[in-house]
């Protein structure tokens, strides 16, 4: 049976396909249309998973959309009544999205893919989500938490799944919290007030907190209140999302927190409102991470299962999973590699799948590379058109060489076989780097992610030296899989590893297995031969603005463009050609 998934037309548009049970691709639509975060109908990451597969759209049993348009629907359009008038502004506005692509998306599949429209299915957006999460990990029988901004209705569902030895899957939702009460929206409204971008920036009032202290937590906690059942409520007078598409916050929510930050103003931590910036994220983090702790030690008590899956773009935060591996009870945590609204692609196929056909249960491959293949042929013919150095090696003398190059201090991009599906760069399409100095960090920042001097950055290192670099809790290493966990640097190597020791002593740590990404752990291992530490700073493979490159192409273009100085794919190591380096050097000066 072939399944297509497909999420579209709020953040993040993807595809993903499952065929007899099993995924076979899965694509962010912005990784082939190069617009990050698109949103749009994902129709090249839908023609990408066919072709890929060898498939055309007639040899579809289902066509499967991540949530269920007209309930959505339902919520704006009850949710603009009872705020009218002073939602009289935004609902057109919602209605225009809305009416023009949410609730025809039966047609609007059906004219795309020229499917018949019986063959096109929704599932609940927290359906696809605990889906995503649940059917994707290593576990039978586990309990399930989803949280995000909002779906449907829902913003958080807790329930749990059991792939049974008879073959038949179930996944029980057992209660939700409803919009406009959500966790999501209470971080993302302090990410707005931070003067960063909702839905893309939450990662960075995440990093800023680190900078901070909790100091307005009895603030945050004027603004969600627990209510007797265990879940929240978040006071309505401090939020203005759910009657206007322009501001988060209200004025009482300012007069509480104070001015705002402007999107371009620099954050200073000598000054008394930079320090009033991270105390804010600092505590409103601390407010995340403690609700979810509560919830989730709740689930554990209901459940008594020893496992966790946690899926919605909530579980994105590192900070928070791994509070709630250490608090909550569970003994082990999974998030997906895209927990976010792409990864419901997946989800919703896979929920389709074996809740709506019952097809029997299949282990998924347990890793995140689902996406298009590299070209290394393209690299070596891009790079020498254009008059760069490209060597072709076999596999030890290309770890060797790459190896030396990092130990030299050079920042090198690495592409190897499939993209990542989800937001982070896994070992496939990344930035590699020494990790030991604030140097390299400031560099990578300054010269090649053109970012704020505030975000740390990624370590990756081989499971088996995971241990001795980081203070792992038991189970810390699984949520290292997927840099879904962020974890102490043990205090003796914390000057050694100055590049990805964030501000707190924190590290947002990759633990590699060999067989997920057997080259790079190759390279890992080569690399501590010639350092002694089986480290490497790892970043995705892209400039701030752009999406992670996906092809080969791309890769190069993004070498050429910043101060990235060897790019790897296949058996290629390609530098700047030093007479072409010095031409680049006066275009840019010119
Ligand atoms: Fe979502």
């Amino acid at each position: 049976m072939k399944i297509l998934g497909i999420s579209a037309h709020y953040h993040d548009s993807a595809a993903a396909l499952v065929v007899d049970g099993l995924p076979v691709c899965a694509v962010q639509e912005e990784r082939l249309s190069r617009h990050k975060n698109d949103a749009g109908f994902p129709i090249s990451a839908v023609e990408w998973c066919l072709e890929h597969a060898g498939i055309a759209p007639a040899d579809l049993d289902a066509v499967v959309f991540y949530e269920r348009s007209m309930l959505k629907f339902e919520r704006i359009l009850t949710c603009a009544l009872r705020t009218f008038p002073r939602s009289w502004r935004s609902f057109p506005n919602a209605m225009k999205s809305s009416l023009g692509e949410k609730v025809w998306v039966r047609g609007i599949i059906a004219s795309y893919l020229g499917v018949p429209k019986k063959k096109i299915l929704f599932t609940g957006h927290h359906e696809a989500h605990a889906a995503a999460a649940f059917l994707t990990a290593p576990t039978r029988k586990a309990a399930i938490l989803t949280a995000d901004g909002v779906g449907e209705w829902a913003s958080l569902t807790a329930g749990h799944g059991d792939r049974r030895t008879d073959g038949t899957t179930d996944i029980t939702l057992l209660r939700e919290i409803r919009y406009p009460h959500s966790l999501g929206m209470l971080y993302s409204t302090f990410t707005a007030y931070l003067g960063f971008a909702v839905n893309e920036d939450e990662y960075k009032v995440m990093g800023l907190a680190a900078y901070g202290r909790p100091t307005m937590v009895d603030r945050v906690r004027k603004l969600i209140r627990r209510t007797p059942d265990g879940a929240f409520a978040l006071d309505m007078e401090y939020f203005d999302y759910y009657t206007t598409a322009a501001r988060s916050y209200s004025a009482k929510f300012v007069e509480l927190f104070g001015r705002p930050r402007q999107q371009y103003e620099p954050i200073d931590f000598d000054t008394p409102d930079g320090r009033r910036f991270a105390d804010c994220a600092a505590s409103v983090q601390r407010v995340l991470e403690d609700t979810l702790v509560d919830l989730t030690r709740a689930l554990h008590e209901e459940t008594r299962l020893s496992d966790l899956c946690l899926g919605g773009g909530v579980a994105l935060n590192g900070v928070a999973n791994a509070r709630i591996l250490a608090e909550s009870g569970f003994a082990r945590v999974f998030v997906p590699s895209a927990p976010g609204d792409a990864g419901c692609a997946l989800g919703a196929a896979l929920y389709a799948d074996r809740l709506y056909f019952g097809n029997p249960d299949r282990d998924v491959p347990y890793h995140p590379f689902w996406g298009p293949t590299v070209d290394a042929q393209e690299l070596a013919r891009a790079a020498r058109e254009d008059g760069q150095t490209v060597e072709e090696l076999d596999e030890t003398s290309l770890m060797e060489r790459t190896a030396d190059a990092l130990a030299a201090g050079r920042i090198v991009g690495w592409m190897d076989g499939a993209s990542e599906f989800g937001p982070r760069a896994l070992g496939h399409r990344s930035i590699l780097a020494a990790p030991h100095s604030r140097e390299m960090r400031d560099r990578l920042n300054r010269d090649i992610k053109f970012r704020e001097e505030f975000r740390p950055f990624a370590p990756v290192t081989p499971i088996e030296s995971a241990d001795q670099y980081f203070e792992l809790p038991p189970g810390g290493a699984g949520l290292g899989r997927f840099m879904s966990g962020v974890f102490p640097v043990r205090p003796e190597w914390r000057d050694r590893l100055a590049g990805i020791t964030h501000v707190d002593g924190s590290a947002r740590l990759q633990t590699l297995e060999r067989g997920m990404a057997p080259r790079l752990h190759a390279l890992l291992e080569m690399y501590g031969r010639r350092t002694g530490i089986p480290v490497l700073l790892n970043t995705s493979f892209n400039v701030a603005g752009e999406p992670i490159v996906n092809r080969a192409v791309e890769g190069y273009l993004t070498f050429r463009r910043c101060g990235i100085d060897a790019v790897v794919a296949g058996p290629f190591f390609v530098t700047k050609n030093a007479s072409r380096k010095a031409t680049t050097l006066q275009e840019g000066m010119a």
